[in-house]
């Protein structure tokens, strides 16, 4: 069966997680709000506005919707001002490795990231090209743990989900590749990611055999 393999982008490809980390914990002090690593963790996957929606309940603060659109734009425009200084050494171990094996055995690879800024951030660290297919939160409307962003990935590559195989760091992305009834491989920590089919901590863990397996299961 024709597989397809579909990579989330931060705390994946690339570690962008420590930027969000810095805008939000920005944003959240200026409003008297604490913000720890711990929470970060919780807002991996999770869409800008559902992050922010989840920093105030945090705080036990409620905006105005001018003054909540006014933050979000803030703290976009500080993320990206960390992105604009990256570059392909920021890619994270062995991704190129993993991207070149199956480039070599011709398998189809999307990406499937609830960022709104998944393509300039490919574009800097020389990734685009890469990718068979890019699905991002400019595409989908529903944020991670729902599917959607893998099964619109699995559908641009002419895979059936049940066939696709999902990288992916965050609790609700795992999540997400379950539901579609893709195999799950968690980037990061088992205690984290004990739902994912596979852990694995970094893709220096990930052999040609174990990828040649997935490719021929
Ligand atoms: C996810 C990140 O990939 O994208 C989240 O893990 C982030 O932390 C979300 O909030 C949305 O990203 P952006 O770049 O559109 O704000
Ligand atoms: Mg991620």
């Amino acid at each position: 069966m024709k597989k397809g393999f579909i990579f989330d982008l931060d705390g994946v490809i690339v570690d962008t997680a420590k930027y969000h980390f810095l805008a939000w914990k920005k944003l959240a002090n200026g409003l008297g709000i604490d913000f720890t690593e711990e929470e970060n963790e919780q807002l991996k996957g999770v869409s800008r506005v559902r992050s922010l929606q989840k920093i105030l309940t945090w705080g036990n603060k409620s905006l105005s919707s001018e003054e909540f659109t006014d933050l979000m734009a803030k703290k976009n425009d500080d993320y990206l001002s960390y992105i604009d200084t990256m570059d392909e050494s920021e890619v994270l171990p062995d991704v190129h490795k993993v991207l070149d094996i199956l480039k070599r055995h011709k398998q189809p690879v999307a990406l499937g990231s609830a960022s709104k800024n998944a393509k300039p951030i490919l574009e800097k660290v020389n990734l685009l090209q890469d990718f068979n297919a890019i699905v991002d939160g400019n595409d989908v409307s529903r944020a991670k743990p729902d599917p959607e962003v893998f099964v619109t990935a699995s559908r641009l590559l002419g895979v059936d989900p049940k066939a696709c195989i999902v990288f992916e760091d965050s609790v609700a992305g795992v999540e997400a590749a379950n539901i579609a009834g893709m195999v799950s491989i968690g980037i990061g920590s088992e205690k984290v990611l004990g739902h994912a089919d596979y852990v694995f901590k970094d893709f220096t863990q990930i052999s040609e055999d174990f990828l040649n397996q997935l490719i021929n299961e």
